[in-house]
């Protein structure tokens, strides 16, 4: 075998057995809350595309029960095999306790097909749409997460009150798949809130645009898996979605530039925690929860 062979096949063991199952979690401050909050813990999970042999990655999803947050959202492609539901509310556990919203990512709907793994290195799914009717059960996904108490933000508003802060939610449905209605729930952010946030999985710059303009503080959204196969030194090669490499995850403001007369809202996208079961593969990019700790804005 050449060098070159050996090095390549080292690098998909890498990407396929180890890192692929070296979860973090990700801790980062967000500065959008009233002056004088409390701060507030939301555990922001997303992409887990799960399978019912993922049991590194339930067990990682079983132990950020320990975090106790105050707020959990899900930002969709939760499941990827028809028998993972079982498993997923199983990992989830007593988070499922805790005020919680989510929305589905398309993956939800539809099975997994194959294709080639490497797409992550050279282009975007982006305005692709399957067609087909959906052979995922995500309306029992969702009954059952709605069941635990989660606020099913799927083209809908929502509102929790949490260490006495008045939370607005509005969410859509996947925009990748345009299966997001922003027209069901447009209109003003209610000022009254402490918060509103913005809820969807493809973090699509027209979504986001939308959502700014309505006001809300903070966008939250997953999908693209931080890029998934990176390269070390530069990050990102496609984010498989509208938005820039720069913002493939992490916390950045949306619009970068504001008009003089518009407010910027704080993004933060989740590099998620799986992949589908065909592209089994995570390279420099490793999969993550994140625990977001809002506080005050600075005065
Ligand atoms: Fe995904």
């Amino acid at each position: 075998m050449s060098i070159a062979a050996a090095t390549g096949a080292a690098a998909l063991g890498y990407a396929t057995v180890i890192e692929r199952n070296w979860f973090v979690l990700r801790e980062q401050d967000v500065p959008v809350l009233p002056h004088g909050a409390t701060p507030l813990r939301v555990l922001h999970i997303s992409d887990l595309h799960l399978t019912p042999g993922r049991h590194r990655l339930m067990a990682f999803v079983r132990s950020l029960a320990s975090l106790e947050p105050d707020l959990v959202v899900n930002t969709g492609d939760s499941i990827a095999a028809p028998d993972a539901i079982r498993y997923l509310l199983e990992s989830l556990g007593p988070l499922l306790d805790r005020p919680g919203v989510f929305v589905y990512g398309s993956n939800d709907l539809f099975s997994p097909k194959p294709g080639n793994p490497a797409r992550y290195l050279w282009r975007t799914s982006a305005g692709e749409r399957n067609d087909d009717e959906p052979d995922l059960p995500w309306e029992k996904l969702g009954e059952e997460m709605a069941a635990a108490g989660w606020l099913d933000l799927n083209n809908r508003r929502g509102r929790l009150v949490i260490n006495g802060l008045d939370l607005a939610f509005t969410g859509v449905h996947d925009p990748h798949s345009d299966r997001d209605r922003y027209d069901l729930v447009a209109g003003q952010a209610d000022p009254a809130a402490d918060l509103r946030i913005g809820v969807m999985h493809s973090p699509e710059p027209r979504v986001l645009d939308q959502f700014a303009a309505d006001g809300y503080d903070l966008l939250l959204a997953g999908h693209t898996h931080g890029g998934q196969l990176c390269v070390p030194g530069f990050g990102a090669l496609v984010t498989n979605c509208g938005i820039d490499r720069a913002r493939v995850r992490g916390l950045s403001l949306h619009p970068q530039v504001a008009p003089p007369d518009r407010k910027t809202a704080w993004l933060h996208v989740s590099a998620g925690l799986g992949t589908g079961p065909w592209a089994p593969a995570r390279f420099a990019c490793r999969p993550e929860a994140t625990l977001l700790t809002l506080v005050p804005r600075p005065s």
